[in-house]
């Protein structure tokens, strides 16, 4: 069963393709035609699915530790699909199928994560795996979207886009979290493009042979130029494509284990 809290277009279309693949029934709960909004708390909800019958709940919430919460209340596996600003690590993991399919091993590689470090689950999954593959791993992005003490996550911090870019292998663009960001201490979108926007220009700064990821929703014209986008560097439907792989791998895993358990 997928249970999302918030919006999506990649991760819960791959997880239930995934699944199908796998031979799996699929149910795809609707938070907004459900119990939830008649005051059904997470923990009592995932119980009731539970013994419907679910094997996998496949969870994204809006709170980070949302899915920690439900595997402590369920017999069934959980996966994540992406708890607040906390870690999205199947995204993690289709990015770093992209990347060994263009790149080879990522040992030794050197990445560049560039947007809004501080509200992004994808950046810090990707930090935590990309550096565990041997990739060394650069954040940067406006001052004000940086969370204090991330290098101790494993990653260096640049100053500027271009610092962020020289030598790297692959650059990751991110979009700006509205939805997480309850202040007014974002730059506009044609502030944030012209100096952290990825354009033509701003790529002669990487070496040749270096790509382009975005784990999406782009907005065009503003984390990625559309020239960018739509260009044979870009990697972004590359991305979706690992998806469904990766989801199918997460799966079969996860319940391969519950079996021999
Ligand atoms: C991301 C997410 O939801 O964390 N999207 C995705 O899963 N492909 C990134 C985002 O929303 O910006």
């Amino acid at each position: 069963m997928t249970l999302f809290f918030e919006a999506s277009t990649r991760t819960r279309s791959s997880f239930e393709m995934a699944a199908h693949a796998l031979g799996a029934d699929v149910l795809s709960f609707q938070k907004d035609a459900s119990s939830v909004s008649k005051g059904e708390s997470l923990a009592d909800t995932v119980r009731n699915l539970e013994a419907i019958g679910a094997d996998v709940l496949v969870v994204r919430h809006p709170c980070a530790g949302a899915s920690r919460a439900v595997a402590r209340v369920v017999q069934s596996t959980v996966i994540n699909a992406g708890d607040g600003f906390h870690e999205h690590p199947t995204q993690a993991l289709l990015d770093a199928l992209t990347l060994r399919e263009r790149l080879g091993s990522l040992a030794g590689k050197s990445i560049a994560i560039v947007g809004d470090i501080a509200h992004s689950r994808v950046a810090r999954s990707n930090v935590h795996c990309l550096s565990k593959l041997g990739a060394k791993v650069r954040v940067a992005g406006p001052s004000t979207l940086m969370p204090a003490g991330i290098e101790k996550l494993g990653c260096e911090v640049a100053r500027s886009l271009a610092d962020a870019l020289r030598g790297a292998d692959a650059v990751m663009a991110l979009r700006i979290q509205q939805e997480r960001i309850a202040d007014a201490r974002i730059p506009g979108a044609r502030d944030y493009s012209r100096v952290w926007g990825l354009t033509p220009k701003t790529l002669e700064l990487l070496p040749p042979g270096s790509v382009v990821l975005h784990p999406g929703p782009v907005n065009r014209g503003v984390e990625l130029s559309p020239e960018v986008l739509d260009s044979d560097r870009s990697l972004v439907m590359d991305q979706v494509d690992s998806g469904v792989a990766v989801r199918m791998a997460a799966l079969a895993l996860c319940l391969r284990a519950r079996v021999s358990a």
